[in-house]
């Protein structure tokens, strides 16, 4: 017997392949630096699908969200929105839903990251709107406080990253190991299927390979690529890592 349409308009709950987008994985986000806009941005993502493939490592990319189209039409790794409103699609103006970035060719989205913070609710309706459209939600945690809550939307990605260390030549892994410890611990007591990446900071082989030690399953990562001499060179020492 059919089940009654459901007549609330919501799309039905689609369940995320637990690591969607990869594991280990490595996301390039490239925030709004100059050099990682427009073309910048395609250059990057142009050579992290490349070097990604002759590796065997899992990347994504995460462009400024005018560049999301840009990407998706031109390459087929992941690319991820920084970020999207909790908000139906409708009359709204400036507003970024997430059936925004999906109809932009979007695998997903950063959810709370520390550089546009959520509220707790806001960041709940986040992650639960794009789990509706299948999308991807990298959730985004300041300290293990916050990935404690934040596990217990079972999302299937939570990044843990210091702001304080965010931009910085101190890696989170060399850093704060024991913030990496706890935050995977706490999120296996909660979520078993969630990856738990980690960021800030990360410039090296040695700093990749540390976070994997410490239960990591994969690096958030900006300016060690963004502000880098040779985007190439330095992509390719992050991947050194895995
Ligand atoms: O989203 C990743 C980012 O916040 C880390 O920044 O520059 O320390 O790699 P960065």
């Amino acid at each position: 017997m059919r089940s009654a349409p459901d007549r609330s308009g919501a799309a039905p709950p689609r369940r995320i392949e637990p690591a969607a987008l990869g594991r280990p994985l490595l996301l390039v986000n490239l925030k709004t630096y100059p050099t990682a806009l427009g073309a910048g941005a395609e250059r990057i993502a142009r050579t992290l699908e490349e070097l990604g493939r002759s590796t065997g490592v899992p990347v994504a990319v995460a462009p400024a969200t005018p560049d999301i189209s840009r990407l998706t039409a031109q390459l087929r790794l992941p690319v991820l929105a920084q970020h999207v409103d909790p908000v139906d699609p409708g009359p709204r103006t400036g507003f970024v839903p997430p059936e925004a970035v999906a109809a932009a060719g979007a695998r997903g989205s950063l959810v709370n990251h520390s550089e546009h913070p959520l509220s707790p609710s806001e960041g709940r309706e986040t992650a639960l709107r794009l789990n509706r459209l299948g999308l991807v939600a990298v959730v985004c945690a300041r300290d293990v406080a916050a990935a404690r809550r934040l596990a217990r939307l079972r999302p299937p990605y939570l990044a843990i990253e210091p702001p304080d260390l965010i931009g910085g030549d101190r890696s989170v892994s060399t850093a704060r190991p024991e913030v990496i410890l706890s935050v995977v611990r706490a999120v296996a007591a909660v979520s078993p299927e969630t990856v738990v990446l980690c960021g800030a900071g990360v410039h090296t082989r040695h700093d990749v390979e540390k976070a994997r030690e410490l239960g990591a399953q994969g690096i958030l990562v900006a300016s060690a690529v963004t502000r880098a001499p040779s985007a190439r060179n330095a992509l390719a020492e992050l991947l050194a890592g895995f």
